[in-house]
């Protein structure tokens, strides 16, 4: 079993996929934390320091290095989905489920985050506009996910007592 969660920045892939992943027995990756972990240095770093288009590159090539593991939930980057063959490579390697939300709630989770790069120094009013760009362009590749889920409509309680296999099953 292979589940990739997509979405956008601070749809909570990282938070739910660390909780769904225990409870399920499998084992938990982050994209991001594997692309640091290889890089020696932070996405923010690697941004800067050798700019986006290497890091999208880094991004595919380590995501596709997963075809050697089994049994694992991860959490995608916001911009994997997006690049390359990636969406393609996740349909055909395993399960997709797209953690899905409006802009405001998106909006509202990643206000004065200083730790992503893509979200440097925007006002809230950017930061609205920006998500709402964004996702226009990113949809058409989130929506080809397996499942769709969707964050800001569920309770916490249902959304961490998801029984995740027979969900994806369900399909
Ligand atoms: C990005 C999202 C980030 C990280 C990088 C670029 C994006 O991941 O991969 O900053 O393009 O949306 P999270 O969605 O985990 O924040």
């Amino acid at each position: 079993m292979r589940i990739f969660l997509i979405g956008f920045m601070g749809s909570g892939k990282t938070y739910w996929g660390r909780l769904w992943a225990a409870n399920h027995g499998l084992d938990f990756f982050d994209l991001d934390a594997v692309i640091e972990a290889e890089e020696g240095r932070s996405i923010s770093a690697i941004f800067e320091e050798k700019g986006e288009d290497y890091f999208r590159v880094t991004e595919s090539r380590l995501l596709k290095n997963f075809a050697f593991k089994n049994n694992f939930l991860m959490a995608c980057g916001g911009g994997t989905p997006c690049y390359y063959d990636n969406m393609q490579w996740m349909i055909e390697n395993g399960t997709t489920l797209f953690l899905s939300a409006s802009p405001k709630f998106l909006a509202e989770r990643m206000e004065g985050d200083s730790s992503r790069p893509l979200l440097k120094a925007m006002s809230p009013v950017e930061l609205l506009a920006f998500i709402e760009q964004k996702l226009v362009e990113r949809e058409p590749f989130y929506y080809r996910a397996k499942r769709v889920l969707k964050v800001d409509r569920e309770s916490q309680e249902s959304l961490s007592s998801i029984k995740f296999d027979q969900f994806m099953k369900d399909a």
